[in-house]
């Protein structure tokens, strides 16, 4: 029998360098205002967690997350849109909240434009909620957007 398309195994691993060609193609395609190749190489470089899933040797989503003083910021979290509504981006989360929770950290944060309602469903269902927001955080095609900053408490103080 022919597996469904949705039952199809995805595996996470680390990001390599090599990855970067596949990776800043997603972000294309996926955002008005993408990262370049170049910022995702200084995010390797600079030791950030940075994983992909795969999909019969296609990259199909990436993760980016920060771990420092016991805090946890989410800088990138992407899905192909070819491949969306599969459970990759909800895999990609549950990975961050694993790696966040075995680095002992206290709280992990994100910023998210308001208008992004898929993303903003995700990380709710997964717990988070909006603590805050910066204004005129991103750039818009008529200026700027404001940012929802979501934070998730993994581990409380004291
Ligand atoms: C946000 C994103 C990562 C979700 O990835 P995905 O693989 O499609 O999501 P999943 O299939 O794992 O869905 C998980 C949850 O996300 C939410 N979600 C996903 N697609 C949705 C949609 N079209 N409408 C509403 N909620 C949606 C739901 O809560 C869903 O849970 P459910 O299936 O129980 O309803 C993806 O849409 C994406 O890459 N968007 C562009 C990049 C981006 O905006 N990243 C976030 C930056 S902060």
């Amino acid at each position: 029998m022919i597996a469904p398309f949705r039952e199809t195994p995805a595996e996470l691993r680390s990001m390599a360098h090599s990855d970067v060609a596949q990776v800043a193609d997603i972000e294309r395609r996926s955002y008005d205002f993408p990262w370049s190749h170049g910022v995702f190489r200084d995010c390797l470089l600079a030791g950030y967690h940075c994983v992909v899933i795969e999909r019969e040797s296609l990259v199909v989503g990436y993760s980016i997350l920060s771990v420092a003083a016991g805090e946890a910021h989410i800088l990138n979290l992407c899905v192909d849109p070819n491949y969306r509504e599969l459970g990759y981006g909800e895999q990609l989360l549950d990975e961050i909240l694993n790696r966040a929770a075995l680095a002992e950290v206290r709280e992990i944060f994100l910023e998210v434009r308001p208008s992004n309602v898929k993303a903003i469903a995700l990380y709710e269902k997964k717990g988070f909620r909006q603590v805050a927001q910066r204004p005129a955080y991103y750039q818009a095609a008529d200026g700027r957007e404001d940012a929802a900053v979501l934070s998730k408490v993994l581990k409380r103080s004291g």
